[in-house]
């Protein structure tokens, strides 16, 4: 195969991202995309040269593809995969896996029977600042992470409602759950506490997990939504003699800080993760790489563990994170 014939589910801000980088390399032809509302459909089909469809469910059933993105919130996942899974098609899917782990457990076991190559969004993954903490943290180094997501509430209406996007931990601390586990190796104990909303049907306000990593190293990652903009986003490791900090301040710019005895070092890169994730999925899609850095087993780790920091946070108790 030498050339890609692509669609796309949902057509908001993400998909954008992923529209601009798939247009961008000429193996690829968004074929279709899809989404409930028409005109957004229709714009982001017309800037691509695509076909605009209603709904996700109608690209699966009718277009011949090679693969699909699907771009879609947080309460939206499941059929889509399933549907993908039936007829054998790849797919890249946005983190969170779902609103819960039941799905994302059914989705990876049906994913695994079929042998079906998937990516996973944990776009950090594909940072060369992260890459490079990774190198100065080997296994079993690392003694305390501690990590916070200080931000405003996304302006998106589906957020706010446990029911659309799962909670901040769920939707977005998820991305430092898995630098964690990046840097300092797999949890085996979560507690936490959240500060519940003033509106019931709203998503907590604030939240904390305490981890216990199986290297024996200790951390806590906050998260809260109650600012107007965004303060502060990342996670610090602390290794005997050094101090690795890797901290987002949009998609497109990230920074690495190094502290030791000897001064501190700045690493800052503004290359597109997104397009980086994008392009490696092409690449083993056309069998030009070997494999993905997310598949969607490796993704389910992650989600288990925010999984478990909001049930943790929710019940009172501590959870073991479980696939
Ligand atoms: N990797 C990242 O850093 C990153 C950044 C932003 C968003 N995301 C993730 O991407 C997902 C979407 O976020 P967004 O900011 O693009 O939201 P958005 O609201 O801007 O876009 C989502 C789109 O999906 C459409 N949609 C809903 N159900 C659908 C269905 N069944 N079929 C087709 N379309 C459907 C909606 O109408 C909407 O246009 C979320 O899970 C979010 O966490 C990831």
């Amino acid at each position: 195969m030498s050339r890609l014939r692509v669609g796309v589910v949902g057509t908001g801000f993400i998909a954008g991202r992923h529209l601009a980088a798939l247009s961008g390399l000429p193996e690829v032809e968004v074929v279709a995309v899809a989404d409930p509302v028409r005109e957004r459909a229709e714009v982001a089909a017309a800037r691509v040269g695509a076909r605009a469809l209603p709904d996700g469910a109608a690209l699966l059933a009718g277009e011949e593809l090679d693969a699909v993105w699907l771009c879609v919130p947080p309460f939206a996942h499941g059929p889509l995969e399933a549907a993908a899974v039936d007829r054998g098609l790849p797919f890249f899917v946005e983190k969170p896996l779902a609103l819960d782990l039941d799905t994302a457990r059914e989705v990876a076991r049906r994913v695994e029977e079929r042998s079906l190559t998937t990516a996973v969004g944990y776009h950090w993954r594909h940072l060369d600042v992260v890459q490079r903490a990774a190198a100065l943290l080997p296994p079993g180094t690392p003694r305390l992470v501690t990590g916070c997501w200080q931000d405003k509430t996304p302006g998106v209406a589906w957020w706010p409602r446990r029911e659309g996007s799962g909670g901040q931990v769920l939707e977005q601390t998820t991305h430092l759950f898995d630098l964690a586990r990046v840097l300092a190796g797999e949890v085996v104990s979560v507690a936490a506490a959240e500060r519940p909303a003033a509106d019931e049907g709203e998503v907590a306000t604030a939240a904390v997990a305490v981890l216990t990593f199986a290297s024996g190293a200790v951390g806590s990652i906050s998260s809260t939504r109650v600012l107007g903009w965004r303060n502060a986003v990342g996670l610090q490791v602390v290794a005997d003699g050094q101090v690795v900090e890797v901290g987002e301040r949009s998609l497109d710019d990230h920074e690495l800080r190094v502290v030791t005895a000897d001064g501190e070092e700045v690493h800052r890169t503004d290359a597109d993760p997104i397009a980086a994730e994008d392009r490696e999925f092409v690449d083993v899609l056309l069998g030009r790489a070997e494999r993905v850095r997310v598949p969607y087993a490796e993704a389910l780790r992650t989600h288990a563990l925010a999984w478990a920091a909001d049930r943790a946070a929710r019940e009172g108790t501590a959870v073991r994170p479980a696939c």
